[in-house]
């Protein structure tokens, strides 16, 4: 292991004189793996270390995106004593410059972007930015409107405010919505179909996107008797977030996988456990993702992991 003060490393790299990279520095605009590091004596592995000078790459590798389709039972960390993560999925030497952007519980499948970009995964996890998460759900019982309009309103889940406005899709096994069905019969019944009285978070033509493209036909095998499936978007991460919205309308998850972060649909052809680069126009898409419009910030625990740098919760930037 070859190890080398931070502005060293910096200078050598071209970024300034050792006087100019020290105050660079200490102005916090430099990150090792993903975490700002103030402090220019720092010690950093160059060939295992990612580092950030104001958001620039600096160094061999520069920035690495992949979309992961995780499967149940591994961690979203880069590292854990026990249990397998995220990041021994990835067979390539780099693999250890990478950070998952974002957690989902060990149970949860689904996409996970691995990168080494702390800007960009700050960005799409940032409570204030709102940018959509798109999941499908199997849960129990019959999901119904009220249950829908529970979750446009926001949930009461045991925080100081209510959830953020969610919306929920019942869908049929088959794929359909299950709402377009029934609309389809009332229209042709001449009764009218609803029409949506708050603007909606995924249109319905992205939502049904991210369902046909990022839902395996062996995920809506796992419906069982007595459940059903569901496609939901939210904006905020809180801790088990989408599990305690349906358990505060009185239903329990499960299966839960997620199949968008903001406009990018999972690719449902990566088998469970599968990666693969993204293509220019989903970074594109990441990069300009816009979130819905601001709302209070009241640091979602994702975020609160991201940003604590403790090594429990594994994603550092
Ligand atoms: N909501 C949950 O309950 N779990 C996840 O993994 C992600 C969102």
């Amino acid at each position: 292991m070859t190890q080398m003060r931070l502005d060293r490393f910096l200078a050598e790299e071209g970024v300034g004189t050792r006087s100019e990279v020290k105050k660079l520095v200490r102005s916090g605009r430099v990150r090792v793996n993903g975490t700002e590091v103030r402090q220019p004596e720092y010690k950093i592995d160059p060939e295992k270390d990612s580092i950030e000078a104001e958001g620039r790459a600096i160094g061999q590798t520069g920035f690495l995106y992949l979309m992961m389709n995780k499967p149940g039972g591994v961690l979203s960390a880069t590292r854990d004593g026990r249990t397998q993560t995220v990041i021994n999925l990835v067979q390539e030497s780099w693999a250890n410059k990478l950070f998952p952007a974002g957690r989902l519980d060990k149970d949860t499948e689904g996409f996970v972007l691995l990168t080494n970009d702390g800007m960009l995964a700050h960005r799409l996890l940032s409570p204030r930015r709102h940018v959509s998460k798109t999941y499908f759900a199997i849960v129990s019982g019959i999901v119904t409107e009220n249950d829908v309009r529970l979750f446009r309103e926001g949930l009461d889940i045991g925080e100081k405010r209510k959830t953020l406005p969610a919306q929920l899709v019942r869908l049929t096994v088959d794929g359909d919505f299950l709402e377009e069905k029934i609309n389809r019969q009332d229209s042709r019944s001449e009764k009218q179909p609803p029409q949506p009285d708050s603007p909606l978070l995924v249109s319905r033509a992205q939502m049904q996107e991210f369902c046909m493209r990022g839902i395996a036909l062996s995920d809506y095998a796992r419906c069982g008797e007595g459940e059903c499936c569901v496609a939901v978007a939210v904006t905020e991460g809180k801790f088990h977030q989408i599990k305690r919205m349906f358990e505060a309308v009185g239903r329990e998850v499960r299966f839960l996988k997620r199949i968008a972060i903001g406009t990018v649909c999972l690719d449902r052809t990566l088998e469970s456990g599968q990666y693969r680069p993204l293509t220019e126009e989903e970074l594109g898409m990441l990069r300009n993702v816009e979130g819905s419009a601001e709302a209070p910030d009241d640091n979602s625990e994702e975020q609160k992991e991201l940003c604590s740098g403790k090594e429990e919760n594994i994603d550092v930037l």
